[in-house]
């Protein structure tokens, strides 16, 4: 019952069965976006160069070829060359693996109240100095000073 853009029809392929393939220079088999690709026919074809493909040999091209920004027309292209789909085992889940929050209470503070925060932290200091500066100052007048020599008569 798979229609003809499901991917369970396809072979399935481990990295390292795809590198396996890979020693073969003459062709151009690649992994985008978890699906996996033999352009080797399309090497001649492609605006962007052969060069940039066979850089790519054997590899996980997905951010070579999203960093180019390809257009919706290369994209139904590609399609044309999918040999197989990526073993699950070497499908990354970026989902999953997601690096884990330490602190998610500043995090989730930081967009407004971390300000409010930051505030007391800076503000109760400089009160607590500014006032003890001033009591010093009103305690210890320049006429009460003992260390000053008395005024000669
Ligand atoms: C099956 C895979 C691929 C297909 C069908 C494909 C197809 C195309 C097409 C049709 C274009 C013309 C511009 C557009 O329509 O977006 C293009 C340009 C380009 N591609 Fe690919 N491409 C593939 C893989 C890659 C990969 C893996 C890379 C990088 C390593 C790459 C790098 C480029 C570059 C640099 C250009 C030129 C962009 C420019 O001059 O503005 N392509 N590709």
């Amino acid at each position: 019952m798979a229609s003809s853009n499901d991917d369970s029809d396809k072979e399935v392929l481990t990295m390292a069965e795809i590198q396996k393939r890979a020693i073969d220079k003459d062709k151009c088999i690649m992994v985008i976006d978890n699906r996996v690709y033999d352009i080797t026919k399309f090497l001649d074809e492609h605006p962007g160069g052969e060069e940039v493909l066979k850089e790519q040999h054997g590899k996980d091209a997905t951010s070579a070829f999203e960093d180019v920004g390809h257009s919706t027309d290369a994209r139904e292209q590609m399609k044309g060359y999918q040999i197989g789909v990526l073993h699950p085992d070497d499908v990354k889940k970026p989902s999953k693996s997601r690096p884990v929050i330490v602190n998610p209470s500043s995090s989730a503070s930081s967009a407004g109240n971390d300000a409010g925060g930051s505030w007391t932290k800076w503000v109760i200091p400089i009160v607590i100095a500014v006032a003890a500066v001033v009591i010093f100052k009103l305690l210890y007048k320049p006429g009460t000073n003992i260390n000053r020599p008395p005024k000669a008569i």
